[in-house]
């Protein structure tokens, strides 16, 4: 799997914002905003161009824009929270929506909406959520992309943890990884370590989902 460090100096400060403890909700809703800009932009390094003329006001210049915007895809809830920042970047980007709720139990995510595009083929995909942790939620969202015809997907990400990378890497489906950190475990809840908390909780509050 293809993996992209995001080590700029900028991204590690907002992600140093996001990671204090003493980060009101706004404050850390903030350094996320700035921080999923900058990760979305990285995430968009190789995606093909249209190349054509344009008119300066001296001469004609080359232009050039996207060929086929992805479509954005965030994990609600925490998710949602790159929406803004990615529609920013790529303004003429579809959005669809996978909501999942870890068990707190089982740590298995356990899915409560689906709205997304029938067919999926030839359309790149940035699926985004701040938080890779077990993995499971990533690669529930994955597998739900891959049935309908992706098969250019990245995952964007602001804090991974190894575990949840090897089960991206060993899950044999196409998908690359933009992330500004990869934290080395998991505690006994499945919460990264250092981390940065709940993301959903520390943007939204808490949250009480009854199925
Ligand atoms: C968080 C996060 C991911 C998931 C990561 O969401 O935003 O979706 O946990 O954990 P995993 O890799 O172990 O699956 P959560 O389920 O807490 O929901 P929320 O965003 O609504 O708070
Ligand atoms: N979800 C979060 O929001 N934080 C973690 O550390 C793990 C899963």
């Amino acid at each position: 799997m293809r993996i992209s460090i995001v080590d700029h100096p900028l991204a590690q400060a907002r992600l140093t914002i996001m990671r204090d403890e003493r980060s009101d909700n706004s404050t850390f809703r903030a350094a996320a905003s700035d921080l999923g800009t900058m990760l979305i932009y990285e995430a968009s390094r190789d995606l093909p161009l249209d190349h054509f003329n344009t008119q300066t006001p001296v001469a004609v210049a080359e232009g050039a824009r996207l060929k086929n915007p992805p479509i954005i895809v965030p994990v609600i809830r925490a998710g949602l929270s790159m929406v803004e920042p990615a529609l920013s970047m790529i303004p003429d980007a579809q959005v669809g929506f996978i909501g999942l709720a870890r068990d707190e139990d089982t740590h298995e995510p356990v899915p409560y909406l689906e709205a997304l595009p029938d067919d999926l083929t030839g359309q790149p995909v940035f699926v985004v959520d701040p938080m890779l942790a077990t993995g499971g939620s990533l690669l529930h969202a994955i597998r739900l992309l891959h049935g309908r015809g992706a098969t250019d997907i990245t995952a964007v990400c602001m804090v991974s943890a190894q575990p949840g990378v090897d089960a991206l890497a060993n899950s044999g489906l196409p998908v690359k990884l933009v992330t500004t950190a990869i934290d080395p475990g998991l505690d006994d809840n499945a919460y990264i370590v250092p981390g940065l908390g709940d993301a959903g909780d520390r943007m939204y509050g808490p949250r009480n989902i009854e199925f």
